[in-house]
């Protein structure tokens, strides 16, 4: 029997494939959706019923998982495939108020290749108001950008933090010593050079997996006015609770 129609959290749904990702079915989604919440308890989200931004919120993993454990702030998902946000808009919204999702038909070779619009024009003050949030997460989605967009997409981030909030980040990082110890469980190798602070796993699809240099990215963040605190991920072999480098970001007062 598919049971990935009948799974709901309080009464909403989970999506099916395509909405979800790749090889994902509704019950990995929910498993998935709950370990990402406990996460973000454990980096400082305040997942009770902070103010929340989630950029790149895809099929809404992370929405469920607060959903689950009974959040009652302000939730706002912004991703630029518009299937899973009319997904949302249609399940979830509906039953659950708090909770809005916006599409922004930004370009990306990997994701929207006929978007319209270039991450250079989006500004999350009009989704979320002038006022500092409490949390804005960003999972997975610098491993898909190249720098300029990556760079506008902070300075847009400082306008909406204040300095209590807490911004949550992961993607790739490597230094030239990570990088040389790869070993046979290094998940990614990023063989491709991009530029000299840039490198991706695929050269037909650099949007697939980027990864970027460990100062640059520090400086990228202090040039938007944040500083950065980093966890390494297992992406390279080494042993760690999760795949990507987690970054947590403060505004420099
Ligand atoms: C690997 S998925 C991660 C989704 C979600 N953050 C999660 O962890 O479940 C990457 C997401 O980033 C979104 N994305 C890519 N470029 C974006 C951009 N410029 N602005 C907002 N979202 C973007 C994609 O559409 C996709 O949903």
């Amino acid at each position: 029997m598919n049971t990935d129609q009948i799974l709901s959290v309080k009464g909403v749904p989970l999506p099916s494939r395509p909405v979800l990702f790749m090889e994902t079915t509704a019950d990995a989604a929910l498993a998935s959706a709950r370990s990402l919440a406990k996460r973000l308890d454990e980096f400082g989200v305040n997942i009770q019923d902070g103010n929340i931004l989630d950029i790149g919120c895809g099929y809404g993993r992370i929405a469920y998982g607060l959903l689950e454990r009974g959040y009652s702030g302000n939730y706002t998902g912004v991703d630029i495939i518009n299937t899973r946000i009319d997904w949302l808009r249609e399940h979830f919204t509906p039953d659950c108020g708090n909770y809005a999702f916006h599409h922004i038909d930004v370009v990306n070779e990997h994701y929207n290749p006929k978007g319209r619009l270039n991450s250079t024009d989006i500004e999350f003050t009009g989704f979320v108001g002038e006022q500092p949030l409490d949390s804005i997460i960003l999972l997975s989605v610098f491993t898909h950008m190249y720098e300029p967009e990556l760079t506008a997409y902070l300075h847009q981030l400082f306008r909406v933090t204040g300095p209590e909030t807490r911004v949550i980040i992961t993607m790739f990082l490597y230094t030239d010593a990570r990088l040389a110890s790869l070993d046979r469980n290094a998940k990614f190798r990023f063989a491709q050079v991009i530029d000299k602070n840039c490198r991706c796993e695929r050269a037909d699809n650099p949007l697939q997996a980027i990864a970027y240099q460990e100062d640059k990215a520090r400086q990228l963040f202090e040039a938007a006015g944040f500083s950065i605190e980093i966890a390494h991920g297992s992406w390279n072999g080494d042993q760690a609770p999760h795949l990507q480098d987690w970054i947590t970001a403060r505004r420099i007062v």
